[in-house]
């Protein structure tokens, strides 16, 4: 009797102590902290249609997953970058030192996409680029802990050109802000032009965001070239097409451009933009399942059809979901959760992608046309093209 006292005795005590010993682990899986993202966006100035998509995309995708990446609540820290490359460092470093962010979400504008990810390689935070195409940041910048969502500034461009050079256009006129979205955008045009025959004639710009275009418009009409080829986004691109229809210049010349042109912006441009022809990873007919289910998620939860911001945004938080999946959540595992996004395939509603060795993506970019309020897909202009990340040494 005494004996099976003891013993119960003695089986409680370590019972006991075996369930202090468990209740550490216990509660550390109860109260895993949160997952601290830092979204670096434009939500004032000519791209804040362009931010507020993407984070609206990236949300929608966390509540897919019940809020939750890797297994962690999400909580998240904005900063208003403004599209201000001069204030871009103080911006990153707000969220990375002052808020100790896990993961950085951003940007559109190139500039401020080359500032955030010097310091994200600087810091090894690990940084998903959801706009900005700067071709440095896939090419001469690149490293383990830099992703992009989006393209590179030389793909649509470079799609652009094999259209413009098939369609017979010899001799081009090219118009846009005078940085590195605008330049890498013509360089990549002007490759694909010339090798199907055409010819760069003039190249016009201004400074980024300007959008006095009256004189240069009066050039581009006395150069009568047989194309115009233009990047211009966010409100700059509606100013642009409807300058360029009141000129007279659209029922002459013809323009063409990378999608950013006509995302996002048909209701503001009106007839402006009718007819137009664009290049873009993206479109507003594809009629694939994923993005008819994407679409009405979307326009459900924003009372907003998407765009290519939204749809870049929904797929930043698809690639971080796949690495962070990887490592249960632990951000400290960096060459692993690395490892798991470049190798994701991600089922995006553009239609499925993967990474270049640069980490930026391999996608379909799809000749587009204005019809009605829609960018109607046409075709396949170049299919699985990849950016050729130059200068990236990884
Ligand atoms: C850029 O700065 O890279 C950019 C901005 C808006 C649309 C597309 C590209």
């Amino acid at each position: 009797m005494r004996n099976t006292r003891r013993t119960l005795v003695a089986s409680a005590a370590a019972l006991a102590a075996l369930a202090a010993l468990a209740l550490p682990f216990t509660a550390h899986a109860q109260t895993a902290p949160k997952l601290k993202v830092g979204l670096m966006l434009p939500y004032t100035g000519t791209f804040a249609a362009l931010g507020t998509a993407i984070e609206n995309g990236f949300r929608l995708h966390v509540a897919e997953q019940g809020g939750k990446l890797g297994g962690r609540e999400v909580e998240y820290f904005k900063v208003d970058d403004e599209s201000d490359p001069s204030k871009a460092t103080d911006n990153v470093n707000k969220l990375i030192k002052r808020d100790s962010v896990d993961v950085l979400v951003g940007t559109v504008h190139s500039g401020v996409a080359m500032a955030m990810a010097k310091v994200a390689k600087d810091t090894g935070t690990l940084l998903v680029v959801p706009n900005a195409g700067a071709g440095a940041v896939t090419g001469a910048m690149c490293a383990p802990n830099i992703f992009r969502s989006s393209f590179s500034n030389w793909q649509p461009g470079y799609a652009m050109g094999e259209v413009v050079a098939k369609r017979g256009h010899k001799k081009v006129v090219t118009i846009t802000w005078k940085y590195a979205a605008g330049d890498e955008s013509v360089q990549g045009f002007k490759e694909a032009l010339e090798k199907g025959g055409g010819q760069v004639v003039k190249e016009l710009s201004l400074p980024f965001p300007n959008v006095e275009f009256q004189a240069l418009l009066t050039e581009i009409a006395a150069a009568k070239p047989d194309a115009v080829y233009t990047f211009f986004a966010g409100g700059g691109a509606v100013k642009f097409v409807k300058d360029y229809a009141a000129a007279g210049l659209k029922k002459n010349i013809p323009l063409y451009g990378p999608g950013f042109l006509t995302d996002g912006t048909l209701e503001a441009q009106g007839d402006a933009a009718d007819g137009l022809f664009t290049t873009l990873h993206y479109a507003d007919s594809l009629n694939l399942p994923r993005d008819n289910a994407f679409r009405l998620a979307y326009a459900k939860t924003y009372k907003l059809q998407p765009d290519v911001y939204a749809v870049q945004g929904y797929d930043a938080a698809q690639m971080l979901a796949a690495g962070l999946a990887a490592v249960k959540g632990d951000v400290g595992k960096k060459a692993e959760l690395a490892s798991a996004i470049e190798k994701a395939k991600i089922d995006s509603p553009r239609g499925p992608f993967t990474l270049s060795k640069a980490h930026n993506p391999v996608q379909d970019f799809y000749l587009r046309q204005v019809v009605g309020k829609e960018n109607k897909m046409v075709g396949v202009a170049s299919k699985a093209l990849a950016d050729p990340g130059r200068g990236c040494r990884m």
